[in-house]
């Protein structure tokens, strides 16, 4: 009897160490503390989108929405009582249509938010070190070009994690052979403003197509196959990339400059 209450006692401390809850750490999702965190997933493109709110206020931000899941989206935000006030772009994406327009179309408080580098149209323009404050918390914006000119990295503190679009992806990194892509920029950006975080803060990239969902700054530092070698031999990786066009440029790109909306 001793014993199992003793293995009871232990498993229940194990727990409540995996859920982290007085450190306020999230993973694929969670309902925690002050915030509601969910990390969604597009299948057809591989894409990320992922909500934050603040459970007092019921202010939203939605960060890479896709144009086709915003039935969804407005679902979720819809049963959770959630007020959208952000729907946040990365940057401006190439292989799908944002939903930041039809998102803006049916929350009536929603205002479009991409950096002013982009060029793309939206409600809010961002420059570096810019805050976005939703309810008691905020999004630091960081400039993270290299993949486009116009990329970038939302960094909470509050949830000690950022969110880092296409710039650093797990195990890997965006592409940079178009949208003014550059891999030397990539590089810097992705060691000056990601990996510089403390090592054990959460990374959630822009896509995965391996199926794995977030990594830490220490576990990228050790095992980004690109990313932990020098530069000179990161810029050589990249340039001999042969990678296929993305099947949707042509139609992604225009709209994506208009928040998806023609
Ligand atoms: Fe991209």
């Amino acid at each position: 009897m001793m014993k199992s209450s003793a293995h009871l006692m232990r498993a229940m401390r194990n727990i409540s160490k995996s859920l982290n809850y007085k450190n306020k750490r999230f993973y694929g999702a969670a309902s925690q503390g002050d915030h509601i965190f969910r990390q969604l997933f597009d299948i057809r493109t591989f894409t990320y989108t992922y909500l934050i709110a603040d459970k007092t206020s019921k202010d939203a931000v939605l960060i890479d929405p896709v144009l086709e899941q915003t039935d969804r989206d407005e679902s979720i935000l819809k049963q959770l009582g959630l007020n959208l006030i952000y729907a946040i772009n990365t940057h401006v994406h190439a292989d799908h249509v944002t939903g930041s327009g039809e998102l803006k179309k049916r929350f009536r408080n929603c205002q479009s938010v991409i950096s002013k580098a982009s060029n793309a149209k939206a409600d809010i323009h961002l420059e570096n070190l810019n805050s976005l404050p939703f309810g008691s918390t905020a999004l630091e914006a960081r400039n993270t070009p290299g993949h486009t000119n116009g990329c970038m990295t939302f960094v909470w503190h509050d949830g000690e994690m950022a969110f880092t679009g296409d710039a650093l992806l797990i195990r890997g990194c965006g592409r940079t052979d178009f949208q003014e892509g550059n891999s030397e920029t990539l590089y810097n950006s992705v060691h000056s403003q990601i990996l510089s975080l403390p090592k054990n803060w959460l990374l959630y990239p822009g896509h995965d197509y391996t199926g794995q969902s977030v990594t830490t700054v220490e576990e990228e530092l050790i095992n980004n196959p690109r990313l932990r070698q020098p530069i000179k031999d990161f810029v050589k990786f990249m340039e001999e990339l042969k990678l296929p066009y993305p099947r949707e440029i042509e139609r992604a790109l225009p709209l994506n400059m208009v928040c998806g909306l023609q």
